[in-house]
C-alpha cells in the first residue's frame, strides 16, 4: 500500500468515530470517500440503521453493492452528516472539489447536511487554494461562449491569465453526472474566494463551482503518526 493509500485509509477509518446509529448521511466521492464507504458497510451488516444519500452515480453503485440503504435527498434533508473529500482544503475550511468530476452534487448534498466532515491526508493541506485547477460545470450549450464570458469574468477580477481547460476523458469530452461539460482553471493562487465564487456564479450557464465556502465544518488530516482535527470556530 502507498503512504498516500495508508493515510487515506487512516482518516477513512477515522470518520467513522463521527457516525452514530440511525443518521442520515451524505457519502461522498472520490477515492478517499469510497473507502469510507466501505468501512463503513461491516457496521450496517452488523444491524445499524443508516439512511444515505450518495453525492454520485459513482458512489451510488458502490454503496448499493455493499447493501447500505439508500435514500433521495429530498425525502432525507436535513441531513445529520456528511462525509466527503477535498482536492484542497485550507485552515479556514475552505475547500476545492470537483477533481473527479462530482462537485454538483456533492455540494448541494453538503449544503442540506447540519455538519460536513472532509477527509483528505496531508497533501491536500495548503496555505492558499488555487494550485490545484478550480473545476467550473457548466452546461454544454454554447459552452464555448460561456467559458469566453467566464475568462472575461475573471480578468474584472484580476485574473489576466488563468488557463481553462475543457475536461477530457477517454479521448472525448468529460460529462458529469448532470450531463454538463466541466473548465479546469489554473489559478496557481486564488486571492479572494468569495469574491471569485460569486464572479463565477454569476456568468449565466455555470452550473456550480467546486469552490466550497463556509461549508465544511470538521477537516480531519491524515499526517503519518497523527490525524489532525480542524474544526471552524463557531
Ligand atoms: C470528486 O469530484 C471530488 O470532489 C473528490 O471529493 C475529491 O476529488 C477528492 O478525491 P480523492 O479522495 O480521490 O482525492
Amino acid at each position: 500500500m502507498t503512504d498516500q493509500n495508508a493515510l487515506k485509509r487512516a482518516v477513512a477509518a477515522k470518520a467513522l468515530d463521527y457516525v452514530q446509529d440511525g443518521m442520515k448521511l451524505g457519502l461522498g466521492s472520490g477515492s478517499t470517500a469510497e473507502i469510507f464507504v466501505e468501512m463503513l458497510a461491516p457496521r450496517v451488516r452488523g444491524g445499524e440503521k443508516l439512511l444515505c444519500v450518495p453525492t454520485s452515480e459513482r458512489t451510488a453503485a458502490l454503496a448499493r453493492k455493499l447493501g447500505l440503504t439508500l435514500a433521495s435527498l429530498d425525502d432525507l434533508a436535513p441531513l445529520d452528516l456528511t462525509i466527503d473529500g477535498a482536492d484542497e482544503a485550507d485552515r479556514n475550511l475552505d475547500l476545492i472539489k470537483g477533481g473527479g468530476g462530482m462537485l454538483l452534487r456533492e455540494k448541494i448534498v453538503a449544503a442540506a447536511s447540519r455538519r460536513m466532515i472532509v477527509i483528505a491526508d496531508e497533501t491536500k493541506l495548503v496555505p492558499r487554494l488555487g494550485k490545484y485547477p478550480l473545476p467550473v460545470e457548466v452546461v454544454e450549450f454554447g459552452h464555448k461562449s460561456i467559458a469566453a464570458r467566464l475568462a472575461r469574468a475573471l480578468v474584472a477580477c484580476g485574473y489576466d491569465n488563468a488557463p481553462m481547460t475543457l475536461r477530457q476523458r477517454d479521448g472525448g469530452t468529460f460529462k458529469t453526472d448532470g450531463g454538463n461539460v466541466i473548465y479546469d482553471i489554473a489559478f496557481g493562487a486564488i486571492q479572494n474566494a468569495p469574491k471569485l465564487a460569486a464572479a463565477i456564479s454569476a456568468v449565466p450557464g455555470v452550473v456550480e463551482h467546486g469552490l466550497f465556502i463556509g461549508i465544511a465544518t470538521t477537516l480531519l488530516i491524515a499526517g503519518p503518526g497523527d490525524i489532525a482535527v480542524i474544526e471552524r470556530e463557531k
